[in-house]
């Protein structure tokens, strides 16, 4: 491998990922698997650029250089064949940022927000933070995957007057990259009953083979698109991220939230990252596609024939993993996980109601530790079936 290097040695490094094992008390050898970021270095292109930074010795008040908004417009078009303008880019701190800034600033107190479930939490805590009411629509569970209700949706839109959607593509966490039918069909629901769309896209460059990531905003530039480098290039504490409006009225209600409480400059060092990634790093983004991939495959392996039964995946970094096989809540197994296993996985009921009965895997990091995690688990599972109580 030429850019993608794994570093698993992260403990006592401020890592939230590794040194909550410390502060849980959790075994010290338990295996990380739950937090979204990647035991893999920042590409050495970005680094040199953040040195070069450092180098310069001062971090005074920053100016948003131009090549920045115009390396994501040619990222953009390059990798994902869609056109955007370097003006209709806001720079924010992150999604989640971004994602709270739609709801207070386009949206009323007690406005229903739909909520396409089971999904990264902070999608319904920030409707629920911001005194907006959540409305949620489950995926279905088909044999061929996971799908959108179009019909529920269209109902709870209708009963419940939604104002805004919060959508996820490629999908965290069941790992769907929705399909172009699939993303007119959500389109023109939105588009009949007014409903203000919020995509968040920040795992749009974990694309597996035979899969499109398709940007919303390119088939109806009304769509306020999310975005970041943090996810696919590992820069989360960085903090630089874009939320893409191309209505000015909006975007000005948007900016003004955020000079309201005083944010008007970004992170230096996220600016610059950002600007590398989005114009050097290509090939790192494929070469960490094939090694995801190829994790994902391991996994399915490993797990085959076991009570963990792997979700099909598309994308992402994120395994969903069906328990129900198992007996046990996904809090009681995540629990039991980390104690008997030492493996920390997400418990799955926190993604939304249907989530109970999965547990999240993070497959980003080296495929040592993902063999070693698997092991674990189905020893843990023989262990089980050799006792004489049920599990509980
Ligand atoms: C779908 C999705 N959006 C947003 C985020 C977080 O982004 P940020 O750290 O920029 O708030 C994550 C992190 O896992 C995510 O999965």
């Amino acid at each position: 491998m030429k850019h993608v290097r794994f570093k698993t040695s992260r403990h006592h490094t401020h890592s939230r990922k590794y040194d909550s094992i410390f502060l849980n008390q959790y075994p010290l050898d338990t295996i990380p698997l739950w937090v979204a970021d990647m035991d893999i270095e920042v590409d050495e292109r970005i680094l040199q650029g953040l040195h070069s930074y450092l180098n310069e010795k001062i971090l005074g008040y920053n100016l948003e250089d131009p090549t920045y908004a115009q390396s994501i417009v040619d990222y953009l078009r390059r990798r994902h064949h869609c056109d955007i303008k370097p003006n209709w880019i806001m720079t924010t701190p992150n999604v989640v940022s971004s994602i709270n800034a739609c709801l207070l600033a386009l949206t009323e107190p007690d406005d229903a927000v739909l909520v396409i479930e089971p999904v990264y939490m902070p999608f319904f805590k920030s409707v629920e933070s911001t005194q907006r009411k959540v409305i949620f629509s489950s995926l279905k569970l088909l044999p061929s995957g996971y799908v959108m209700d179009f019909e529920d949706m269209e109902s709870k839109i209708v009963e419940h007057k939604i104002k805004m959607v919060l959508f996820c593509s490629p999908h965290n966490p069941v790992g769907r990259v929705w399909r172009f039918e699939e993303l007119e069909q959500f389109l023109s629901l939105m588009k009949k009953h007014n409903v203000i769309v919020v995509s968040d896209e920040i795992h749009m460059d974990f694309i597996f083979e035979g899969h499109k990531h398709i940007p919303l905003i390119g088939l109806d530039d009304s769509v306020i698109m999310l975005m970041s480098a943090s996810k696919t290039f590992n820069l989360a504490s960085a903090h630089v991220s874009q939320l893409i409006v191309k209505d000015g009225r909006t975007r000005k209600k948007l900016m003004s939230l955020y000079h309201q409480l005083g944010l008007f400059h970004h992170h230096e060092l996220g600016l610059r990252a950002t600007t590398i990634a989005y114009s050097q790093c290509d090939d790192f983004i494929d070469e960490l596609c094939e090694v995801i991939e190829s994790n994902v495959q391991l996994v399915e392996s490993l797990l085959k024939d076991s009570p963990f039964t792997v979700i099909p995946m598309e994308g992402t970094y994120l395994m969903w993993i069906d328990i129900t096989k198992l007996n046990l809540t996904s809090c009681q197994c995540q629990k039991r996980l980390i104690k008997e296993a030492k493996v920390w996985l997400h418990d799955g009921s926190i993604f939304g109601p249907t989530g109970e009965g999965y547990l999240r895997m993070n497959v980003a990091t080296s495929p040592e530790q993902l063999i070693e995690a698997c092991q674990r688990l189905l020893l843990w599972v023989k262990e089980q079936t050799h006792e004489s109580e049920p599990l509980k």
